[in-house]
């Protein structure tokens, strides 16, 4: 094992290396410093049909030579603000009281990071994720204390449940359903966002209003870095979307990193993924999850647990929705 990884590692290198038009000579020095060497291609991938969007407003970030960081802001912003999008910031399903309860983080290509849960009344917890990152010496900020803090850093408090969101909850209220989970009940989920900037830098973030009808104070794997969000500089980026209690287990995100970290492409590793939370946790009907993934080299990767996962891909002036590699159909 020990020597396929060895292997793995060095092919990836070298690989990384030929993309960058190096020689294959003292490979890890010139990748920690290809900066100055060679023209780095930006490149964004976000989940689900929604990331299109997301990424046209990522992609203007990253073309006027703009931070990885400001590009995932940007792209993550544009879906929490669509009210036709049940699953993100403004017009997401409530929780089962009928409140839409937010969460979001966000990883720069520093190690640093920040993170929102159960925030209400916000429309862009991902830019409150960032304050956290950047204001304070913490990651996470939850509840009333996420909300204090962003009031005090220039957020405004808005309604967040559209008459549609609210007219749906109503209508499962009266149904009084066992079970108060859904996901994907439009085909989309969280918007899982990584991007590489031209300076080869990488960033990431997501967002989501969570579970459908969700007890309330229920967290996701959305604001937990390592389990819907990871980022390492030195090797690549991984995203998550599908049921946070499953992702969490697995702590998905980071373990995609350290499998690229070992020599995985990014599909590989993602694949591994599912295939970990196939083996280790029971298959309920509310199971799904799918994970996206790109390396230091450019190489982007995803895989899902079931049929239906897109994710989109903006890459050489193209934005293309791809459909994802899945184990059950
Ligand atoms: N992946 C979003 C959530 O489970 O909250």
């Amino acid at each position: 094992m020990t020597t396929r990884r060895k292997f793995l590692s060095a092919s990836i290198t070298a690989s990384a290396a030929a993309m960058m038009g190096l020689s294959s000579k003292a490979n890890q020095k010139t990748i920690d410093n290809y900066k100055s060497t060679t023209v780095i291609k930006p490149l964004i991938i976000s989940t689900w049909h929604h990331g299109i969007a997301a990424n046209e407003a990522a992609w203007q970030v990253l073309i006027q030579n703009g931070s990885a960081l400001d590009a995932v802001e940007a792209g993550v912003r544009v879906t929490e603000s669509d009210p036709t999008i049940t699953s993100v910031g403004y017009g997401g399903s409530p929780d089962s009281d009928g409140h839409v309860t937010l969460d979001a983080c966000i990883m720069d290509h520093l190690g640093n990071a920040g993170s929102v849960a159960f925030l209400e009344n916000i429309m862009h917890p991902v830019s409150v994720a960032r304050k956290v990152m950047e204001l304070t010496p913490h990651v996470m900020l939850v509840g009333d204390g996420a909300l204090m803090f962003a009031l005090e850093n220039g957020f405004e408090k808005e309604n967040l449940l559209t008459p549609e969101a609210e007219r749906k909850w109503r209508e499962w209220l009266n149904k009084r359903e066992d079970v108060p989970q859904k996901i994907n009940e439009q085909y989309h989920d969280t918007i899982g966002m990584l991007a590489i900037d031209t300076n080869g830098n990488l960033s990431g973030a997501c967002s989501t209003s969570g579970v459908s009808y969700k007890y309330r104070g229920r967290v996701g794997d959305s604001p937990i870095i390592g389990a819907g969000l990871f980022v390492d500089n030195e090797v690549g980026a991984a995203s998550a979307t599908g049921l946070g209690e499953a992702i969490i287990k697995i702590a998905g995100s980071h373990l995609i990193v350290e499998l690229m970290r070992q020599g995985d492409s990014p599909k590989a590793a993602c694949k591994i993924a599912v295939e970990r939370i196939l083996k280790k946790q029971k298959i309920t009907k509310q199971l799904d999850a799918a994970f996206i993934a790109v390396n230091k080299a450019g190489e982007t990767g995803a895989f899902a647990l079931r049929k239906g996962f897109q994710y989109a891909l903006y890459q050489n002036n193209e934005n293309r929705l791809i459909d994802c590699d899945f184990l059950i159909e």
